[in-house]
């Protein structure tokens, strides 16, 4: 469907041209001062040079011109050019009405679908999910979300953290340990044991404690790189070990990502690129791009214009290991032999922007990419705790994700059996949903790249702009359709009326920027905007509810169109909170 902005400058364009004016002044937008007009043209203002006339003069005629259009209210010249604009109840009924039947609610789904590779998770194998990859989950997951609903092809990768000094330190404490297993004896040549030598809760200390020892002991930390080495060279016994961390890892992973209701599309990591690494490592070289500095192989990706140091990109370090830049540059390769992406998209820490700029510059210069695929690294900044500083457990630890987790939901549970009674199951599953828009609508309602203070007593809340304030709504929304259909309604399509009243004018302005709003979350990558969008229509909604009694209405036509009003408010919020990717229960 055309956007509701495109119909309305459509006619002002028209009327513009119709007075001898070029049409282009016509562009009209929302008004900024919402107490004097809905929607606001400035044409006449920028039209007083090319015309030598008063803007005045001109916003008159234009004005003029447009009364008697059935689209417009009010349209009116006001000093000292400006065109202020309200729009009929008619016109907002019909455009509800055509949004009511289409198939993806007003939305035009993008003519040039893109194949959008989307990097996001970024888990490290072997450590506990903790806070810190929070963002990159929730957010990831709504960019994929909003992307799709566009029409856009995206694949989601997890992109693991498995391959790297980490995993030689996991390696050498358990060698430590239990120095008998077969994996560490090089004349073993049968078939290692099934079962992994630990379970996901000894990984997790297990990796805390070789890190810890490697800081103090310097035999230890070669012993780490040297176990590193011989990972990334295929020693036989340090694969298959290396394989249980992963299978261990991963089947946590994906059981902690399940209950935050994100899902990946690849389970690719860091690993997978090594196989692409001697052959761009060739090239990078025959082309004369790499060269070899005190033993390490480089690029040089620095610019003229940089007004900050950017230092070269190590391909290689001098023992042949690979590093983080490495495997992000063959993971590069890898991605755009077997997906051919027309866009990769990072969501990451905005703390590694450096290390994209150089893996960036790298894959440009040595032609990993070509012109036709934009590489954007989307940086979020830090969870904060209220003493502003990153998120931590009381004790000042780092914080489980998973322990985060259970605490809001028994934060909302404690709320939920407080408000009525309920079923104790009813009441944890409820409890689960809305502890989950809890955490992601007060994650997702910042702009992405500004830190931001989580407070679950505010993000907990039923009130103001909150994850469970929207899921509130939403089950209000749906008790009132409920009830409507037990007393014998039947809801349709089709009848929704011009707007009896100014709140129920406002709630049909929130909606009908539902697809102009959609389109530049995506364009600006910035779920924000639809965090902004559900609660002013959430917002608009109550208004709307405190001052109307719907089911006691007479009129019959006035409430089946009111009716219909609150279903199709119910399908957008809905509809937003999937992209957001939480839901609402039935009741709470
Ligand atoms: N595993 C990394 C970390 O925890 C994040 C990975 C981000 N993605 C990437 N392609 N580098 O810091």
């Amino acid at each position: 469907m055309k956007k509701i902005l495109d119909l309305i400058s459509a006619q002002v364009m028209a009327a513009f041209e119709a007075c001898g004016y070029d049409a282009s002044y016509g562009k009209t937008g929302i008004s900024n001062r919402p107490d004097l007009c809905e929607y606001q043209c400035n044409g006449a203002m920028a039209a007083k040079k090319a015309y030598q006339k008063a803007p005045i003069v001109i916003a008159q005629e234009v004005a003029e011109k447009l009364q008697g259009n059935g689209i417009f209210a009010e349209v009116n010249a006001v000093n000292p050019g400006f065109i202020n604009i309200r729009v009929s109840g008619g016109f907002l009924a019909d455009y509800l009405r055509e949004m009511q039947s289409d198939g993806n609610l007003s939305v035009e789904k993008t003519r040039e679908p893109e194949t959008i590779l989307l990097d996001y998770g970024g888990p490290n194998v072997a450590k506990p999910l903790h806070v810190g990859h929070l963002r990159s989950a929730i957010i990831g997951e709504s960019v994929k979300r909003i992307a799709r609903f566009m029409g856009h092809k995206v694949i989601g990768d997890v992109h693991l953290g498995d391959w790297g000094l980490q995993m030689g330190l996991i390696i050498t404490e358990v060698r430590h340990r239990q120095p008998e297993l077969p994996y560490f004896d090089e004349q073993f040549t049968g078939e290692y044991p099934k079962e992994a030598p630990f379970t996901i809760s000894e990984l997790e200390e297990i990796y805390p404690t070789a890190s810890a020892k490697s800081k103090e002991d310097a035999a230890y930390r070669d012993e780490a790189l040297e176990a590193t080495a011989k990972l990334q060279d295929g020693v036989r016994g340090y694969r298959a070990l290396w394989q249980h961390i992963l299978d261990v890892s991963v089947t946590d992973l994906r059981k902690n990502y399940q209950n935050l209701n994100v899902e990946f599309d690849l389970w690719k990591g860091e690993s997978d690129a090594r196989t692409y690494i001697p052959e761009m490592v060739a090239r990078m070289k025959q082309g004369g791009f790499a060269y070899e500095d005190q033993g390490a192989l480089i690029v040089d990706v620095k610019e003229e214009r940089d007004t900050k140091e950017v230092p070269p990109c190590i391909i290689l370090k001098s023992d042949g290991a690979a590093l983080y830049t490495t495997t992000d540059l063959a993971t590069i390769v890898d991605r755009m032999q077997t997906y051919k992406p027309d866009h990769i998209i990072y969501i990451v820490d905005k703390r590694q922007e450096m290390h994209f700029t150089q893996v960036f510059r790298c894959a440009r210069k040595t032609g990993l990419v070509q012109e036709d695929t934009k590489l954007t690294f989307l940086g979020f900044g830090t969870m904060n705790g209220k003493d502003g500083k990153p998120f931590k457990t009381r004790e000042g630890g780092v914080m489980r994700l998973e322990t985060l987790i259970a605490d809001i939901n028994a934060e909302m549970y404690k709320k939920i059996v407080e408000n009525h009674e309920v079923d104790p199951q009813e009441a944890k599953e409820t409890a689960k949903l809305v502890g989950l828009s809890a955490i992601k609508y007060g994650d997702l309602s910042n702009q992405a790249s500004k830190d931001y203070v989580f407070d679950i007593d505010k993000f907990t809340s039923f009130e103001g702009n909150t994850g469970p304030y929207l899921l509130y709504t939403i089950v209000r929304i749906k008790s009132i359709l409920n009830k409507y259909r037990e007393n014998g309604g039947i809801l349709q399509k089709g009848h929704i009326l011009a707007p009896a009243n100014e709140s129920e004018k406002g709630m049909m302005m929130e909606l009908v920027k539902f697809n102009s709003m959609i389109e530049q979350a995506f364009e600006e990558i910035a779920p924000h905007k639809v965090c902004s969008f559900v609660y002013e229509l959430a917002n608009a909604f109550n208004r709307f509810y405190h001052e109307t009694r719907i089911l006691g209405e007479e009129d019959a036509a006035r409430q089946t169109s009111w009716i219909e009003l609150l279903d199709l408010t119910r399908e957008v919020l809905e509809t937003s909170i999937d992209l957001l990717g939480f839901a609402a229960p039935e009741r709470m």
